[in-house]
């Protein structure tokens, strides 16, 4: 069995900076609600007019991380892209970067998995390097939520929440013990799915149906979240993946160098930074800055933390994430 390595990161967010006060202009909202409940202070949507979609943003992330990996686009072998807002009902993006990149024929994956999507991804990635099937993994994380946010009062618990961007990380085979993922921890509650959901169009209800009823009030091609529910499971669900994370390597919350939450809501990530009683420099936070991006959130705050010089070898660092599904999931990675 090998071990698999993160040897490239990189992320790309979009140049169109959106603040609190520019959703004003089109919804009841206020700067200090936005703040006050989930510290986020400004976040990236896409300007229509640019040529940025979800696999667009993927694919310029991914060019950073191979880069910065070494290696070319030719030494890739395996694609795994996590989103759940793609360009296409299908298919997926992964096939789009390969395209984009202008890669040889290696296989490509999506991976629908919401907030939790990157860790699924990198769970993902990190088999098919243990068992020696392939050596050079690009794992993105992108989304284009603000092509499907409701920009209306009627939309304002959700829409102020998220944003839009991309990460991708490439995982390597090495020959090191003890090094890099040391192990990932998957669950999902699938009871809970409609508590944080876009119904439509599905094949259930699919686009026609939608047009022909021509209903106002119909929120159902609109993300939903019942916000108070999933904030409960969250604060609840993290701290699990992180305890079973560190049980399986029998490591101690003290162990942590770096803990990269997903970046749901600050006041998320502040609860579990108390619960495990980290000081401010061994957690990562930036949802400040960029909103919640869900598959995207994780790799973008690795990449940044990484880029600040905030990750160093042999550093512990933990990625946990929660999201719609429910699922949930932690890696840990010895760096
Ligand atoms: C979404 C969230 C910030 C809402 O905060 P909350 O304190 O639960 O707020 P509520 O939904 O109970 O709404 C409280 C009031 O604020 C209003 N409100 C909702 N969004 C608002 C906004 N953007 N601006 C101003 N007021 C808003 C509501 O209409 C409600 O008004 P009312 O009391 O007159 O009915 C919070 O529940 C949350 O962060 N949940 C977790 C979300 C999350 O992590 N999602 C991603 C999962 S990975």
């Amino acid at each position: 069995m090998y071990n698999s390595k993160i040897i490239g990161l990189g992320y790309y967010v979009p140049e169109n900076v959106v603040t609190n006060n520019h959703l004003t202009a089109f919804m009841d909202t206020s700067d200090e609600w936005i703040q006050e409940r989930t510290g986020i202070q400004e976040r990236r949507w896409i300007d229509p007019k640019t040529e940025d979609t979800t696999a667009v943003m993927g694919a310029k992330a991914s060019k950073i991380a191979i880069e910065r990996a070494g290696l070319t686009k030719d030494d890739i072998d395996f694609i795994v892209f996590a989103t759940l807002s793609p360009d296409m009902y299908f298919p997926g993006g992964g096939v789009q970067v390969q395209d984009i990149l202008e890669m040889p024929t290696i296989g490509a994956l999506d991976v629908r998995n919401q907030c939790s999507g990157f860790i699924y991804a990198m769970s993902v990635a990190d088999q098919f390097i243990k068992t020696g099937m392939y050596k050079n993994i690009l794992v993105i994380g992108a989304e284009n939520h603000s092509g499907g946010l409701e920009k209306s009062t009627r939309g304002r618990g959700v829409t102020v929440i998220f944003g839009d961007g991309a990460g991708a990380a490439v995982l390597s085979r090495t020959e090191e013990k003890d090094k890099g993922i040391l192990s990932s921890h998957l669950h999902s509650e699938g009871k809970h799915a409609k508590e944080l959901v876009l119904e439509g169009p599905s094949t259930k209800r699919w686009v026609p149906e939608i047009i022909a009823a021509n209903d106002a009030e119909d929120q159902s091609y609109f993300p939903y979240m019942n916000g108070q529910f999933v904030f409960k499971h969250a604060v609840t669900r993290f701290s699990e993946a992180i305890v079973e994370g560190l049980q399986a390597n029998n490591l101690q919350k003290e162990d942590i160098d770096m803990l990269i939450p997903h970046q749901a809501n600050l006041r998320i990530a502040q609860f579990i930074q108390k619960k495990f009683q980290l000081p401010n420099e061994n957690v990562y936070n930036n949802i400040m800055k960029y909103g919640n991006t869900t598959a995207a959130s994780v790799i973008i705050a690795l990449t940044e933390a990484w880029e600040k010089g905030k990750i160093k070898d042999n550093d512990l660092v933990v990625l946990a994430a929660f999201g719609s599904g429910f699922t949930w999931g932690s890696v840990i990675i010895r760096w």
